[in-house]
């Protein structure tokens, strides 16, 4: 199962929330893969990871064969393939390949059946990475602020997504949204996060994602927050937010 965390907003918690929900998920015994897909390296460095080339980057342009990008990390069952600043390169490189939406896909596919999740963090657009992304994907988890912006740019990337599925990918689902940083104090938080709910009924997680000091100090310390502070409501959210998706990937299943 793969899963893309992605918006073209950057600053939303993509990289907090994929590294937080696949240390989740790995703590209850699911082996986890977490794909760097972002020349910022975020999920790289707050894990606290040196690849020495050994990157996504590596990989794609043929170089080395995936299982050699593969670290392991400081929480048991969970995988990083890291990426660096070379990433950048790969949408110039492959700019005339006519299968260039389908390179990562390509090199997921024999790392499907050794993972219960694989995880991919997007960079901040809708460019040639998340298209990737996308076209490898089961599902995509969109991470939002519930600020104005947010939802004024959101849907045109749902377009997109939804774009992306008719043409490319069939089997792409919007597992969900979550709605991060949230504050139910604020008012706009919550006249924002009633529109969502409104215009993307049922796909709204329930699970809020605090605005946590200990969330944004975890990553300098190279942890998931669920080690860093275990009993902080950072922590809690993301262990409700794992059951949650372990419902939603259970009712696409059974559907
Ligand atoms: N729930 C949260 N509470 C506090 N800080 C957060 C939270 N989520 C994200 N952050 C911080 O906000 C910044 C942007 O988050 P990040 O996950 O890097 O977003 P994106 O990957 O979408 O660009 C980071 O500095 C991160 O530590
Ligand atoms: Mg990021």
């Amino acid at each position: 199962m793969i899963i893309s965390f992605a918006n073209q907003k950057g600053g939303v918690g993509k990289t907090t929330i994929a590294i937080n929900l696949a240390s989740a998920l790995a703590s209850s015994e699911f082996k986890v893969l977490l794909v760097d897909f972002d020349p910022q390296s975020h999920i790289t460095v707050g894990l606290d990871i040196d690849p020495q080339g050994k990157t996504i980057y590596s990989v794609l342009s043929g170089e080395i064969p995936i299982d050699s990008a593969i670290f392991e990390t400081k929480v048991e069952n969970l995988f990083v393939i890291p990426s660096d600043e070379n990433l950048s390169g790969f949408e110039a490189e492959v700019f005339e390949d006519e299968r260039k939406q389908f390179y990562l896909k390509d090199k997921l596919t024999s790392l499907q059946s050794k993972y219960d999740f694989i995880f991919i963090d997007c960079p901040p657009s809708i460019g040639i990475y998340t298209v990737n992304a996308l076209c490898a994907s089961d599902f995509i988890i969109i991470p939002v602020l519930a600020d104005f912006f947010s939802l004024e740019g959101f849907s045109k990337f749902f377009k997109a997504v939804e774009l992306i599925k008719v043409s490319l990918n069939p089997k792409l689902e919007i597992l969900g949204i979550v709605i991060n940083m949230y504050d139910k104090r604020v008012r706009l938080g919550k006249e924002v996060e009633e529109e969502f709910m409104k215009y993307f009924p049922g796909k709204v997680f329930r699970t809020r994602i605090p605005k946590s000091i200990k969330i944004a100090e975890a990553p300098s310390f190279g942890l998931p927050v669920i080690l860093y502070k275990p009993s902080s409501p950072g922590a809690d959210a993301f262990s409700s937010l794992a059951e949650e998706f372990l419902e939603r990937i259970n009712q696409f299943k059974n559907a």
